[in-house]
């Protein structure tokens, strides 16, 4: 175990802990972009740096890749720390004025939003390239969107802005996205993602369409496993919770 200051209180973590987690053990806030706990960190956002001393040395680092070492001395909140995060921020809402999580952080830092009339034209663009929607495809597997072009032109998308054959349609990536950029909708049976357009299954048990074929051929192991019809997550809840009761009851039975 490895003692750290964060903004004046200490806390021991253990070796390679990140700045961040630790600030978090403390209920100390740091914002984040592109940060998830459910996936890999790429620190691609910066937006959460923070300032380092470490053996008398002070320097800015990332604090959601930054693993703590030695005790070293962490501010979350200094005069550069705010510099640096406001940069970001000045970089970021240039693209998508329109973002709701941008605008609250443009507030808070002091960002003049720019007027959208002379930014953008054309479709409003949510999306501020934290890259988690395309680090939880990658966790499945599926790797079917990905960052595409460069500098101002960068965006996500499918291969060749083409319907991904390896897509499943399972949302996670929806899922994951802060700003509600991935659009998903759901109609008649179906659920079209990124331009394709997948037949929904219905539960065995309660009837709702809650998942697309694709995802559940992906998902079968885990189905031949546990139970061999087709629940959502609810009912599989439910299910699960019966079966402990009827297995409590049996064992307290034969007591
Ligand atoms: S819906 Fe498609 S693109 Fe999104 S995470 Fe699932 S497989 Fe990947
Ligand atoms: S679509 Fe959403 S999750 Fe993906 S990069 Fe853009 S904001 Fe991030
Ligand atoms: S949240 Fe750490 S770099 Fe984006």
């Amino acid at each position: 175990m490895i003692e750290v200051t964060i903004d004046g209180k200490k806390i021991e973590v253990e070796k390679g802990t990140t700045a961040l987690e630790a600030a978090e053990a403390l209920g100390i806030e740091i914002p984040t972009l592109c940060y998830h706990p459910g996936l890999p960190a790429d620190g691609n956002c910066r937006l959460c740096q923070v300032e380092v001393i470490d053996r008398g040395r002070k320097s800015l680092a990332i604090s959601c890749m930054y693993p703590i070492r030695g005790p070293v001395e962490i501010f979350t909140d200094t005069e550069d720390v705010r510099r640096a995060r406001k940069f970001v921020i000045q970089l970021l809402i240039a693209r998508s004025p329109q973002s709701p999580v941008l605008q609250k952080l443009a507030e808070e830092y002091g960002v003049d939003v720019p007027d959208e009339r002379f930014v953008q034209k054309g479709e409003v663009d949510l999306c501020i390239r934290c890259g988690r929607c395309v680090r939880a495809c990658a966790e499945l597997g599926n790797e079917c969107i990905d960052f595409v072009s460069r500098g101002w032109e960068k965006e996500v998308n499918t291969p060749f802005n083409e319907p991904s054959k390896t897509c499943i349609g399972c949302g996670s990536c929806a899922e994951v996205c802060p700003t509600g950029a991935i659009v998903v909708t759901e109609k008649d049976g179906t659920r079209t993602i990124w331009d394709r357009t997948f037949r929904l299954v219905a539960c065995d048990a309660c009837g709702t369409p809650f998942a697309t074929e694709e995802q559940l051929e992906a998902a079968k192991p885990e189905f031949e496993q546990t139970d061999t019809r087709v629940l959502c997550p609810r009912c599989r809840k439910i299910a699960e919770a019966r079966t402990i009761v009827l297995l409590d009851g049996a064992q307290g039975g034969h007591v």
